[in-house]
């Protein structure tokens, strides 16, 4: 809906749209669809009730850096440490720089297609229903099941912070899915009721909230900074790469998941005040900050803890902080800022994952009720449910230790998708109104192609067959349902009529 003062997306003449595909099975997966359809729909949920344009620009960056700032800074920093050792901030650099190709491209088209799909609807666009199908697949893999995954992790620094405060450990029968020790993962499951509680309230509520949170969490890694420097020993920086580029490589594949997530504003395009103006800005601002903080955290870390020493440390941060001022009152600072965090990334992220789903609901792709809006709060509470029981109940009972990588696998075939769409849309729309235009075009849109495939090709052989079997699935679920259900023909031969 456009009538909340966002411009209409574009200047170019109403001339004819995207060609639609002559019909037959083969021209069905490749139909597109129009970007006029796309925005003239945006808010529009089943039943007439439409999303409210309350976001501003600062609430959506914050929305970005929600969704990214968490478990990889707490976490997998640990992991990938004893991959690359201290160059472990130049991994830092090199995800991030996959991360900014792939941001450039989306900023580009969160301008010009300011709508809650995101990579999804771009992709919808540019490369038709089949291509756009997998994206959004692919973003169930970034949003959906990285939440459940960022839920267990939010679970493991919440037992930290108890520990550390009052001496209480959880018990493992309701810390612990089946398979590793226990029934149930109460606390994963907990902090996803608590997102969904708070995200049925409204879209301005919950970006409050949000915005409450990410200050608590940039404050804590500021506080790491400050005390971590303190510890710095230029021994502990050399030699830089002990275990050559290859290990590099390898660890900034694995931290790529800490950038998963600068996106999720895109998928606000329907709840911001001015999308075509403001979701761009967004984008590129939240990455700049995750970036410039990462790499500060990398370089203290590593600096204050020899390399080896990250194997097997759960909480590094925490660690060294302890070991710098002799105090274990700031692990549990630094557990609390985390257990923020990562909530915080649960919130964003499911925030995000309705949104998607909401676009493929209107389209017909999923069922209708993921797009229902209740008129009260203006947000898909009904969708909200669903997606935080599907969430809450994998990160309950499922052991999802290893699913970082297949989040990150997914993630990076939709950028890489996004890149491509980016171009396509250039040669195909190229009078289009951009309110955010790459530059060095179309190099820089290919690097983000080409950073995205190496980023991927890094992966270990165990997260290419995970994501094999994923998209199966989806492959499956599209042909059983999507491919009957799609509103395309239908919605643009209303368009035509109108
Ligand atoms: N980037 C998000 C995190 O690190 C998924 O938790």
């Amino acid at each position: 809906m456009l009538e909340h003062g966002a411009a209409p997306p574009s200047s170019e003449p109403p001339t004819a749209p995207d060609p639609v595909p002559s019909p037959g099975f083969v021209g069905r997966l490749a139909r597109r669809k129009p970007v006029e359809l796309l925005v003239a729909e945006s808010g529009r949920g089943e039943g007439g009730a439409a999303l409210r344009r309350t976001l501003t620009m600062w609430q959506l960056t914050t929305i970005s850096i929600g969704a990214t700032l968490g478990t990889g800074i707490f976490v997998v920093l640990g992991e990938a440490t004893p991959l690359a050792g201290p160059a472990v901030a130049v991994s830092f650099v090199l995800a991030g720089l996959t991360a900014l190709f792939s941001a450039l491209s989306y900023a580009e088209l969160a301008g010009s297609i300011p709508v809650s799909g995101s990579s999804y609807s771009y992709a919808y666009a540019t490369m038709g229903e089949l291509v756009a199908w997998i994206c959004g697949w692919c973003l169930v893999l970034e949003y959906g099941i990285s939440v459940a995954a960022v839920a267990v992790g939010w679970g493991e620094y919440l037992d930290e912070l108890l520990h550390g405060t009052f001496g209480v450990t959880l018990p493992g029968a309701v810390s612990a899915p089946l398979g590793e020790g226990g029934y149930v993962n109460l606390p994963a499951l907990a902090v996803i009721v608590l997102a969904m509680v708070f995200l049925m309230g409204g879209a301005k509520e919950s970006a409050r909230i949000n915005t409450a949170m990410v200050a608590i969490k940039i404050m804590t890694l500021l506080l790491f900074c400050g005390i971590g420097f303190f510890g710095i020993q230029a021994g502990n920086y050399a030699p830089l790469a002990p275990l050559g580029a290859g290990g590099v490589s390898a660890a900034a594949a694995t931290l790529f998941f800490s950038y998963i997530g600068f996106d999720a504003a895109s998928t606000a395009g329907e709840e911001a005040r001015n999308p075509q103006r403001d979701l761009p800005r967004a984008i590129m601002l939240s990455l700049l900050i995750v970036t410039v903080l990462y790499c500060v955290v990398a370089l203290v870390a590593v600096g204050a803890m020899p390399w080896r020493d990250f194997a097997g440390t759960d909480a590094a941060l925490a660690r060294i902080m302890e070991d710098v001022t002799g105090l274990g009152l700031w692990s549990v600072v630094l557990a609390a800022g985390a257990v923020v965090a990562i909530a915080s990334v649960v919130f964003a992220v499911l925030y995000g994952q309705t949104r998607i789903l909401f676009a493929m609901s209107r389209d017909g792709l999923v069922p209708p009720v993921f797009a229902k809006v209740n008129e009260r709060t203006g947000t898909p509470r009904a969708n909200t449910v669903l997606v935080a029981a599907f969430c809450g109940l994998l990160a309950a009972t499922v052991p999802l230790g290893e699913l970082a990588n297949a989040t990150s696998i997914g993630t990076l075939f939709a950028f890489a998708l996004v890149n491509v769409a980016v171009v396509l849309l250039r040669y195909t729309r190229p009078g289009m109104n951009r309110t955010f235009r790459v530059r060095f075009f179309p190099l820089t849109p290919l690097l983000g192609f080409g950073f995205c495939l190496w980023m991927m090709a890094s992966l270990p052989a165990v997260t290419w067959a995970v994501f094999s079997a994923w998209m199966a699935a989806g492959l499956a679920l599209y042909f059983l349902y999507g491919v009957r259900h799609s509103r395309l023909a239908v919605a643009v031969a209303v368009a035509g009529r109108d």
